[in-house]
């Protein structure tokens, strides 16, 4: 396992906790752990020199020319974790989740599932033992897969930090007071994505949208609120809680 980032930290401490629970494992597949941090590249051809399997869970624009660099990593299966890097000279595995600060626990770990490319090595063949959910898409559709999980994971983060320092900084609310809101609204979308959608657009409520976008019109936000608009009226027609925009 090669690096110390975010996701290597998990990946290191769901193995350990499988191993934890099942040590004949750590026994089968040992686990080996590299970082530019604290080793060098002696130790690296060393490590490698024994492995089958690397885990390149380093930055994307790295890995291309880490695996160059490093002779020792030829002749291994080579796997990277990035969901938009396509590249010949390891396979992708893409852990549809988010990893922060924070450890997860063992069920948590176990319930991601990861996405890989078809052809190439998958979750199945790469860490056999493990139970998580394994699929895999062309690779040529990787781009447009990242770009709907950056659109989703990463954008709601961004909106809920605006609301959270907005509330805070104008009104004197606490982040905590948020919490419950956005509880229900994951909770919702966990129970029906298809119907998890309240508020004016779900209504077709044309007047409070206008109001909305006049409320934001020094905002930096306004912007993406017009792009929810223009974006949701496009695809109204197909989706029935959308269909109320239309007037229908
Ligand atoms: N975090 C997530 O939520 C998430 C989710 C899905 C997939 N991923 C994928 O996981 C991979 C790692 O992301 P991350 O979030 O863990 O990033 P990160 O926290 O920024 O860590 C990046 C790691 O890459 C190492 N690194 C960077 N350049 C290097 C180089 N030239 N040689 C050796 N090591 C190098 C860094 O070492 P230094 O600390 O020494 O710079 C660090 O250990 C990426 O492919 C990313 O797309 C991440």
């Amino acid at each position: 396992l090669i690096g110390d980032g975010r996701l290597a930290r998990h990946l290191h401490h769901y193995l350990a906790l499988v191993y934890r629970e099942q040590p004949a494992l750590a026994h089968d597949y040992p686990l080996m752990h590299w970082s530019r941090r604290t080793g060098d590249g002696a130790l690296l051809e060393q490590l490698a020199a024994t492995a089958d399997t690397v885990l390149l869970a380093i930055r994307d624009s790295a890995i291309d020319s880490f695996v160059q660099a490093h002779p020792g990593l030829a002749g291994k299966r080579l796997v990277h974790f990035s969901g938009a890097l396509t590249t010949p000279l390891a396979a992708g595995l893409h852990p549809l989740m988010t990893f922060g600060e924070q450890l997860y626990d063992l069920p948590l770990y176990q319930s991601i599932p990861f996405i890989g490319e078809e052809g190439r090595e998958s979750l199945r063949t790469v860490l056999p033992f493990l139970p998580n959910p394994s699929f895999s898409i062309p690779s040529a559709e990787r781009p447009y897969y990242h770009a709907l999980c950056v659109l989703s994971g990463n954008f709601t983060v961004l909106l809920w930090q605006k609301l959270t320092r907005e509330l805070r900084a104008r009104y004197g609310i606490p982040q905590e007071a948020t919490l419950p809101y956005l509880g229900q609204t994951a909770r919702n979308l966990g129970h029906d994505p298809t119907t998890a959608l309240t508020g004016p657009f779900q209504r077709g409520d044309l007047a409070t949208i206008a109001d909305n976008l006049r409320a934001l019109e020094d905002d930096d936000f306004r912007g993406i609120y017009a792009a929810f608009v223009h974006a949701c009226l496009a695809s109204a027609a197909e989706s029935p809680d959308l269909r109320p925009l239309l007037g229908t």
